[in-house]
């Protein structure tokens, strides 16, 4: 499959509509994905970015369908990483002395990974390739999302290649957001922002105020993952500029853990407390163990606060718990409250364990934890609702 996005611009990647974890077991993807791999065809011709290792030979096969290698000019490796260079060791196999355009990082990290001394050029931002009547200009990502990640702008047709950033784990046939659900495709470009980007949110407000000072005018934004932004490509942009500012919803998420739903039954009572203190706010209430762990990151990130809840086992916490408070601390969110609850039998160390871990993952602790001991009763369930109350006032 490729498809014309300008005249002289195909689209020659691979979408990968199987794929439901991403970075190992890291993320999941429940609508799959695609490597987005670019052809400029010009005077001169470039390849931008490949595809996935396991996808290698496919993508060679499939762009042999529309060009002979041999008439490549320059491959361009916005980001090193395996998802988008996967294929060069074969790509490269055919045509070795091609040169590959890529960040001072990008060498080191393609170098690091597939120990090949490739005729590499690097770029940095402001340099230009000319292709003829077109010329292309590379822009430094650092950190977006690695050290290496760079954007190319293509004059003429005005397209951003924006690697990962603007993208979405989303497989469709239909590549063009004017054409997709745009529910969906929100939901994918927010997960894949809360859960990739996040960290970055700063240098993402930093990046993209310097790419506005440009003045580039912006017809497409064709990221490397999901679908191209071609109706109004800048609401992506705008989108990502509320994102990093410390980005919330009217919403408060309680996430727990439970063994004999001691624990369960009071994050019920704590959330009918909360909703009676406020029901214009959202509540939503998640058991780590049971509901996917990027979809819970996605659901802190729309939240002005959370509650996080486990019993005590063996003196901690429980294992999901342990886990979603890991990634949580990996996100880097700002501006958020939290507190903890949970209930215990005997020696109770659940509820500081949380209190410490949302206190070093960035969060405000606004009122001390909810501990409890065994199995809550009428009295019990009321003073989480109580408690949910107290939150509230927090807030
Ligand atoms: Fe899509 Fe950072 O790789």
């Amino acid at each position: 499959m490729s498809f014309k996005i300008t005249d002289g611009v195909k689209w020659v990647g691979k979408i990968d509509w199987e794929l439901r974890t991403f970075h190992g077991e890291e993320l999941s993807t429940h609508r799959g994905t695609s490597y987005n791999s670019y052809l400029i065809q010009d005077e001169k011709t470039v390849l931008i970015d490949t595809s996935w290792k396991p996808f290698a030979k496919e993508f060679i096969e499939n762009l042999k369908k529309e060009i002979d290698l041999k008439e490549i000019d320059y491959i361009v490796a916005n980001h090193g990483e395996v998802d988008h260079s996967g294929a060069l060791p074969d790509l490269m196999k055919e045509i070795p002395n091609t040169p590959i355009y890529c960040t001072k990082n990008g060498v080191k990290s393609l170098k690091g990974q597939y120990h090949q001394d490739w005729n590499f050029v690097e770029v940095k931002t402001g340099d230009k390739l000319d292709l003829g009547s077109k010329e292309l200009t590379f822009i430094e990502a650092r950190m977006l999302h690695w050290p290496d990640s760079m954007f190319c702008y293509l004059s003429e047709d005005n397209i951003l290649f924006s690697n990962d950033a603007f993208g979405q784990h989303y497989a469709s046939e239909q590549m063009y957001n004017d054409l997709v659900d745009e529910c969906e495709l929100y939901q994918e470009a927010m997960k894949y922002y809360a859960n990739i980007v996040n960290p970055f949110s700063k240098l993402v407000e930093k990046k993209i105020n310097e790419i506005l000072e440009l003045k580039l005018p912006v017809n497409i934004i064709c990221p490397s993952h999901g679908i191209i932004w071609r109706d109004s490509p800048l609401q992506i942009v705008e989108t990502y500029m509320e994102w990093a500012k410390d980005y919330q919803e009217d919403q408060i998420t309680l996430i727990y853990d439970t063994m004999w739903e001691g624990t369960k039954r009071t994050a019920e009572a704590i959330t009918e407390g909360i909703h009676e203190a406020d029901n214009n706010t959202t509540v939503k209430l998640i058991n780590s163990a049971k509901t996917d762990k990027s979809d819970i990151i996605t659901e802190v990130f729309k939240s002005k606060a959370i509650l996080v809840g486990s019993p005590t086992i063996n003196k901690g916490i429980l294992y999901s718990i342990a886990g979603i408070l890991e990634l949580i601390k990996g996100a880097g969110f700002k501006n958020k409250k939290a507190t903890a609850f949970g209930r215990y039998g005997w020696s109770g160390e659940s509820t500081d364990i949380i209190t410490e871990e949302l206190k070093d993952a960035g969060f405000e602790v606004v009122l001390e934890g909810f501990k409890e001991l065994w199995h809550p009763d009428e009295e019990g369930l009321q003073k989480a609702r109580e408690f949910g109350k107290e939150f509230c006032k927090n807030l």
